[in-house]
């Protein structure tokens, strides 16, 4: 195979969690360039356009893009060593297991957290970030726009809105690695301060790559700090110079960055910002298809962990189980009709309900089928877990 339109993945069943997601062929074709110098003048500009493209999926002109190898959890990372010393106060809203995941990093690095938690299946009320903010000055506030324990979606334009006014100092961290490019978020007009996310969710490209934006505010605050950066692959001392200069067109080296990932990140950036589905569309072709994965859900009987729809994330789902029916009974028979499904991962919920992903060509390529196939499968597998119990 040597090119992109000869190119088909093997057969497999479908990736139906939230994340790692299925990825085109396009993009996985990508991943299979000729091994490349990472200062190759035929690479830098295929570098530069991802740190671009990144700033038009995030709806901004000026905020710096960080895309470094990693996870997404080197996002928390970022976060922690370079825009809070320690000793400073971080707020995080919680909406499931990530925002204990954040939590726990900031207090590696230094920071004194509080938290707010809202209960399983609701996002943190705008009145609790209100009165929390009056009460005590905060560095940053983090949440995550979906906590991918939950399915719960956070309203990141009313929360940024909440800290601009209460306390326009504290810098607004947005957890997107289950939300970039599967949910609007417009950095410039909401203000929101830093977007941490990865590769392998909405963003359709295989793990591997951790990508953060950064408002100039927060530049501008992480230039002010007055004591060191507290961590050394994290650093934005060492990584700013090399995001200019690729975006320059001139290569730098701080660590070696993941070039063939690079090669497929621009295959599904390109495909998300300059190709048909748009943004908007993609946005609404997300909404449509957690729509059908509702609506099934509710027509089985089934509840959903995000008690109001407002709060319901648009690329993944969480159900629990019915009453007599659990992972075991579930999971293996989705998969035998090749669909690979999630199961818990709440802690205090985890045996309890099932979660699937929806994001990327899954829910923006009408072509596969893969809607209509997780469908069919779970109504098929319901029916028959159900009926092996009678
Ligand atoms: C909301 C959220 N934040 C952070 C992470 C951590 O990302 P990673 O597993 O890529 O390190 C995840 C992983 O699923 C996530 O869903």
């Amino acid at each position: 195979m040597s090119t992109p339109q000869d190119f088909k993945q093997a057969p497999h069943k479908l990736l139906a969690i939230p994340g790692p997601i299925e990825v085109s062929d396009e993009v996985l074709f990508a991943n299979a360039h000729p091994s490349m110098s990472h200062v190759s003048p035929d690479f830098v500009p295929v570098f530069g356009d991802c740190i671009r493209m990144t700033r038009e999926v995030l709806y901004t002109k000026d905020a710096q893009p960080f895309l470094i190898a990693g996870s997404g959890t080197l996002g928390w990372d970022q976060v922690a060593a370079n825009l809070v010393e320690p000793g400073e106060n971080a707020l995080v809203l919680h909406s499931g297991y990530f925002g204990d995941s954040f939590q726990d990093c900031l207090e590696t690095y230094g920071a004194k957290v509080d938290q707010i938690k809202a209960e399983i299946g609701a996002a943190v009320s705008q009145e609790e970030i209100e009165r929390a903010l009056k009460t005590k000055k905060y560095k940053v506030l983090t949440f995550t726009h979906v906590d991918t324990s939950t399915a719960v979606l956070s309203n990141a334009k009313a929360i940024a809105e909440t800290v601009r006014r209460v306390s326009p100092d504290t810098l607004v961290v947005l957890d997107g690695v289950c939300a970039v490019a599967s949910e609007e978020i417009q950095i410039d007009a909401w203000g929101i301060d830093v977007v941490i996310s990865a590769s392998q969710k909405g963003l359709g490209t295989p793990p591997g790559l951790s990508i953060v934006v950064a408002s100039q505010k927060a530049i501008k605050v992480f230039e002010s700090r007055a004591t060191p950066v507290t961590s050394y692959y994290a650093s934005w001392k060492k990584w700013l110079p090399v995001m200019k200069a690729y975006e320059a067109g001139s290569p730098a080296y701080f660590a070696t960055p993941p070039v063939n990932l690079i090669y497929a990140f621009h295959t599904s950036l390109t495909a998300i910002t300059k190709s048909s589905p748009s943004l908007e569309e993609r946005f609404k072709l997300h909404k449509a298809a957690a729509q059908r994965i509702r609506d099934t859900a509710t027509e089985l009987g089934l509840k959903q962990l995000p008690f109001d729809p407002a709060f319901a994330a648009n690329g993944m789902t969480a159900i629990y189980y019915p009453d007599g029916i659990g992972a075991p009974d579930l999971l293996p028979r989705l998969a035998q009709k090749g669909v690979v499904a999630a199961g818990g991962l709440h802690t205090s919920i985890k045996d309890k309900y099932f979660r699937i992903g929806h994001m990327g060509v899954t829910a923006v390529d009408g072509q596969r089928g893969d809607i209509e196939k997780i469908v069919n499968s779970l109504r098929q597998s319901l029916a028959e877990a159900q009926a092996s119990k009678l």
